[in-house]
């Protein structure tokens, strides 16, 4: 009997931890351009970088143009866990990609693109690592 309540509670313990790494997405995201730290877990940035936010309508609408799965425009396949939240900062912060270059970016605002990279930066790859990309350094 006892080992039974035993064998419960470490289940139990497993996924209330499991529950606990799967909330730790990043709320705090440093974005090089304005130097700003955005806090992206709470208000309207929140909002808008949850996946029905602004963030991903503005990606599936423009990005996911091309980078959709089987294009024929020569784009890779690019999707939230395409990055690690880093990742995805730098390539807002670079724009050095052709089509950044070229004018395929620019139906959007800055502001746009802002709230865009933090919908990606929040739920990029290994977002739910508490100790990944909590940070704004
Ligand atoms: C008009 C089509 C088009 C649109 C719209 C577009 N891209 Fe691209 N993108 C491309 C193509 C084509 C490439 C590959 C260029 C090359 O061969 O280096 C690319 C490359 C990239 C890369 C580099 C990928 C890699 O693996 O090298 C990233 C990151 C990227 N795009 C992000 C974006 C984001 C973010 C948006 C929306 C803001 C966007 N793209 C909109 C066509 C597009």
């Amino acid at each position: 009997m006892s080992r039974k309540i035993a064998a419960f509670a470490i289940v139990l313990i497993a996924a209330m931890v499991t529950a606990s790494m799967l909330h730790a997405r990043p709320s705090k995201r440093f974005d090089e351009r304005t130097q700003m730290c955005r806090i992206i877990n709470e208000g309207r940035l929140g909002w808008e970088s949850q996946p029905w936010g602004l963030g991903n309508q503005k990606f599936q609408e423009v990005c996911k143009s091309c980078h959709s799965r089987d294009n024929d425009q020569g784009a890779p396949f690019l999707h939230a866990k395409s990055y690690v939240s880093k990742g995805w900062n730098r390539v807002f912060a670079r724009r050095n990609m052709e089509c950044a270059e070229n004018g395929s970016w620019d139906s959007l605002t800055e502001e746009e693109l802002q709230i865009m990279n933090d919908f990606l930066f929040r739920n990029a790859a290994w977002t739910y690592d508490p100790y990944g990309a909590e940070s704004c350094g």
